[in-house]
């Protein structure tokens, strides 16, 4: 079984902020839904980057318009990375397979009659790079974009019958009930095809950032036509047909409300008229406000998602979006709320879970716990969230799918205190009741860390090593690894509380600026900041993100010819496989390295070293005068981890 998911790329005239964070977070945690029930998952995002504002963003910098994407495609990987999301490809506009997705696509339309060549008088909103008519304005600005002030174009335009299609849209709305979600969005779309459909333009003159159009070479595609067609482009549209046919249709567009009608709309129509199939499903999600205002980059009320994930790590951040915001409406940000969440739901909750079980184990148990029985009322109470979880998560409520397995939570906390393990440990007669108590809650907390996989993929596999699950968190699956599993003795490892109360990482804070935990999933200890150098040419945690460190796997390893120093390896990143060149061939010998794990910046611009092109670079210390040595972990980690 194979899903093919992707988000809507985003225009890049400036950083992520926290709402175009929440769509790709929600992603992610369907993707890795998808993956722990087994399912080939393809999960695609990108950027958009044949913009106007792109382009003029470009130019006020001073930078050619493809330096400045290139330079933003790292700012956004940097992000994705530092939010531990897990796409599979990521594609750019101005990537050749994509612009001969759109060439074939336009031309298909064009061949089929359905682009004709007119002219447009309107208002333009260059903040929604959309078209818009008098009576989409309020007091003359868009109501999306109220700092910004429409222009008025007359220019020769090629159009797009999207009028011809209105018939086929309505039908195809009415026969796929689940076509748009949730239903609020697919009654507004469903009006707006009843009220019936304008054609629009496809092209804009005079332009010269943007893909000609293959019929008429002095107009550029208008973005939007162009931006759609990276859903196809990504899977081999118009470069291997092959790949295309096993990919497409793709199972799910998560995309904003604001841009639904592009979407189930527009794209459809363009498809239908190239003669392909329209989306299975594409699902609306709703805004992320910031202390009750509309994120805006252009109003500067926007937050830095960089910023939040710094308090506490990605996962907090993670289960605050997906758990306090019902999915498919409009949500709120407050630092206020965000503390007080993380201290119910993280600190005093799971975090209390975890601790209090190794705790226990250790105390009574000297760490090792034997199956005893079938679970009481925990293995109940599991198999109620897990049944829960499959149907919202199955039907996107991911906030329900968040809550099934806090339900879980709860219980087990409720259980230790009516339970007393304390008490049972008091009279040797109580010995077989205390094993199957602790063994039951150890069992209940592994389940609930399977359900937050997806949504706290980190922490997940951090308490899942920490109650002695032996498998890798990638491998688990969820009809078997989510059911009660009563098979072996667990041996409990201990470790720090994963989530001090906020108050205590209040303490450490310096000139208020939020303070980063040594690890997302082990903060350090309270420490008292050191003074700072005299001259102060210490970089920001900003600038030290942008190195993306990551663990990898050498797979192969060769000398380079002619050079006493270098080595070229071939490692597996967990998102590609790639050849680096490391200057350690007087330290290691090839076959030392094949299956050693490694640390690598992963985003280094590729050089060539003795004629060999290299793709990052291998962590390594080196004493004074000694021999390079490899940065390596004291326990298993997957390849991809991220290393900060
Ligand atoms: N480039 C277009 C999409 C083209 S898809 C073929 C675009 N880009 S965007 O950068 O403006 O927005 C990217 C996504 O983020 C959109 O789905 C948009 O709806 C979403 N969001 C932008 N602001 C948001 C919030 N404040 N909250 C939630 N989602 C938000 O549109």
């Amino acid at each position: 079984m194979r899903f093919y998911l992707t988000t809507a790329i985003d225009y890049v005239n400036s950083r992520p902020h926290l709402g175009t964070a929440y769509e790709k977070i929600t992603a992610d945690v369907i993707a890795r839904y998808k993956r722990l029930c087994g399912i080939d998952t393809h999960f695609l995002m990108g950027n958009d980057e044949h913009s106007q504002n792109v382009y003029k963003r470009a130019l006020e910098r001073g930078l050619d318009p493809r330096a400045y994407c290139d330079r933003m495609e790292q700012e956004f990987r940097a992000v994705w990375a530092q939010l531990d999301i897990s796409f599979d490809d990521f594609i750019r506009t101005t990537e050749p397979r994509h612009r001969a997705a759109v060439e074939k696509l336009a031309q298909r339309c064009f061949d089929t009659g359905d682009i004709y060549e007119g002219h447009y008088e309107g208002w333009y909103c260059v903040s929604c790079e959309a078209f818009k008519q008098e009576k989409d304005l309020v007091d003359g600005k868009c109501p999306l974009h109220p700092t910004v002030t429409p222009e008025w174009i007359r220019e020769k335009n090629y159009f797009f019958r999207l009028s011809k299609y209105r018939d086929a849209l309505l039908q195809h709305f009415r026969a796929n009930p689940g076509f748009l979600q949730p239903d609020m969005r697919r009654n507004e779309m469903l009006r707006l095809l009843e009220s019936g459909l304008e054609d629009i333009s496809v092209s804009r003159a005079g332009q010269l950032w943007g893909i000609p159009l293959p019929f008429a070479p002095d107009n550029v595609v208008y973005v939007w036509f162009d931006a759609l067609i990276n859903y196809a482009a990504a899977v081999g549209y118009a470069t291997d047909e092959g790949r295309f046919a096993a990919w497409w249709p793709a199972d799910l567009h998560i995309v904003g409300k604001d841009i639904t009608r592009f979407h189930t709309v527009v794209w459809p129509a363009m498809l239908m008229s190239a003669g392909l199939a329209p989306p299975a499903q594409v699902f609306g999600h709703g805004w992320v406000n910031f202390g009750g205002q509309r994120m805006s980059k252009s109003a500067g009320t926007s937050l830095d998602p960089s910023e939040v994930a710094r308090r506490f790590g990605p996962d907090p951040l993670r289960l605050y979006l997906v758990k306090e915001i019902t999915y498919g409406g409009d949500g709120d940000f407050t630092w206020e709320r965000y503390e007080e969440r993380y201290n119910a739901d993280l600190a005093n909750n799971l975090g209390n879970l975890v601790s209090r079980v190794a705790a226990m184990a250790d105390k009574y148990r000297q760490l090792r716990l034997v199956p005893a029985g079938d679970g009481g009322r925990l293995a109940q109470v599991a198999g109620a969230a897990l049944a829960r979880y499959r149907a919202s998560m199955d039907g996107y409520a991911l906030h329900d799918g968040a809550a099934a397995a806090f339900q879980l939570v709860d219980a087990s906390n409720e259980f230790i205190a009516e339970t007393a393990p304390w008490t049972l440990a008091k009279s040797p007669s109580d010995a077989a009741r205390l094993d199957a108590v602790l063994f039951e809650v150890a069992e209940a907390l592994r389940v609930a860390a399977v359900l937050l996989r997806p949504i706290m993929p980190s922490s997940s596999a951090d308490i899942l090593r920490r109650i002695g699950e032996t498998r890798e968190a990638s491998t688990l699956r969820l009809d078997l690894d989510g059911r009660w599993r009563p098979d072996g003795v667990r041996t409990i490892v201990k470790g720090g509380p994963l989530w001090p109360r906020v108050e205590e990482t209040k303490e450490i804070r310096v000139d208020e600026k939020p303070v980063q935990p040594a690890s997302p999933v082990s903060p350090a200890p309270p420490a008292a900041p050191a003074p700072p150098p005299a001259a102060d040419a210490r970089i920001s945690i900003d600038e030290f993100m942008k190195v993306e460190l990551r663990v990898a796997k050498v797979l192969a390893a060769e000398a380079v010819p002619k050079s006493k120093k270098l080595l070229k390896l071939t490692v597996e990143t967990g998102k590609d496989q790639r050849t680096i060149v490391a200057g350690i061939a007087e330290a290691y010998q090839p076959e030392q390295l094949v299956g050693r794990t490694v640390v690598i910046v992963a985003n280094l611009q590729p050089a060539k070293l003795m004629g060999v092109e290299s793709n990052g670079m291998v962590l390594a210390g080196s004493p004074d005068g000694g021999l390079p040595m490899l940065v390596g972990f004291d326990q298993e980690i997957p390849p991809g981890s991220r290393v900060r």
